[in-house]
């Protein structure tokens, strides 16, 4: 049995700190601190600088995972980048990053499913490895989210921000991942996206579009729904590994909002020191959300070898899903 494991992490975010005080200043109606703490748990996002791209960014997370792994660039033998916020439309991020890192030959390719994409990318590369036809996999999450924000709008800008994690995975005979669940439902388009687009075209009118170029979300009810899926998902990847909620050590879920992660780890009924979130120091980061947290929890030490993660994405699409794995 081929398993595929984690054997490197790291993040990247860029300098540029913009805290809720900042935005009290820049929305059209009124935000607060205080409402923004209590209704998200955020603190801070980082937006990156204006000649900073998405391929940067996941380039500083790529280089810092390789280091953790312990492995150079030639010893990657496929790419998989998620992003919903490629540098170009094409070529694909993976690519740029590909050429980046002085590789070459080998398949590179984005992953475009929003906030659940490192979920997907995990999720693919996992079955090439595990198909035999490759050895070892460079996974990153990286956005520039920042770009598809209205900063006027209070509804969204206070959500989101920028950043990248990546993951080196590689084929082992111990476990590894487990599993992994993916599924997605295109009819709740319109409660959260970007109107506009390359072949739609930006010409777009409809109810409560200001403008197609930025992220439109109609958070309350992606809330709900959120909520509801993200328990399910938990246990659809328990039943499938015929594990007990607590046979679980940690929960690394995607940072979004910390009143929706708190509902799902009273689901799993875990302890809030068994969950990692770091969404108070970098807001939502769409698909860099989860290997952000992942390699902050693997540097700071809580998640240690031969422990059971669970990781759990919810996003636009609506997409979602889970990876569980030993470390
Ligand atoms: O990664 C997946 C993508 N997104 C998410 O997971 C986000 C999901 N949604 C959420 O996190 C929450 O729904 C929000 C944080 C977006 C909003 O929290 P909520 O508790 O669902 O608030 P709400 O939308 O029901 O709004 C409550 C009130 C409204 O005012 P009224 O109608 O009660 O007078 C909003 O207009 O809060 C108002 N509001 C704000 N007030 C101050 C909305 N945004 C803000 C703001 N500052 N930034």
């Amino acid at each position: 049995m081929i398993y595929t494991r984690f054997i490197g992490t790291g993040s990247y975010l860029p300098e540029k700190i913009l805290t809720n005080h900042d935005l009290e200043k820049m929305v059209d109606i009124d935000t607060s601190d205080q409402w923004i703490r209590e209704r998200t748990g955020i603190a801070k996002r980082h937006i990156a600088a204006d000649d900073e791209t998405t391929c940067d960014l996941a380039e500083h997370a790529a280089r810092a995972a390789l280091d953790a792994a312990g492995k150079k660039a030639a010893d990657i033998d496929l790419l998989v980048l998620a992003t919903t916020t490629p540098d170009k439309i094409f070529p694909s991020t993976a690519c740029l990053l590909q050429s980046r890192l002085g590789m070459k030959n080998h398949p590179a390719f984005d992953v475009q499913a929003v906030c659940s994409g490192f979920v997907y990318a995990v999720s693919i590369a996992e079955k090439f490895i595990r198909s035999g036809s490759h050895q070892r996999a460079l996974v990153v999450g990286a956005e520039t989210f920042s770009r598809l924000i209205d900063w006027t709008d209070r509804s969204t800008c206070v959500l989101f921000g920028d950043g990248a994690g990546a993951v080196v995975l590689e084929a082992s005979t111990e476990p590894g991942i487990h599993s992994t669940h993916l599924h997605a439902d295109g009819a709740y388009e319109e409660l959260l996206h970007v109107p506009g687009g390359v072949s739609l075209g930006f010409d777009i009118e409809g109810d409560n579009i200001n403008d197609p170029h930025y992220t439109h979300m109609r958070g309350n009810e992606v809330f709900k729904v959120a909520v509801n899926t993200l328990g399910q998902i938990v246990e659809e990847t328990l039943v499938a590994n015929q594990l007990q909620k607590s046979d679980i050590d940690w929960l690394v879920p995607h940072q979004a909002n910390t009143r929706i992660i708190d509902a799902t780890a009273r689901k799993l009924n875990m302890s809030k020191d068994r969950v990692v979130v770091t969404v108070d120091q970098h807001a939502n980061t769409s698909a860099a959300s989860i290997p952000l947290a992942l390699d902050v929890a693997v540097r700071d030490g809580r998640i240690k070898r031969g422990e059971k993660v669970l990781l759990e994405a919810f996003g636009g699409g609506f997409t979602w899903g889970s990876v569980l794995f030993t470390y």
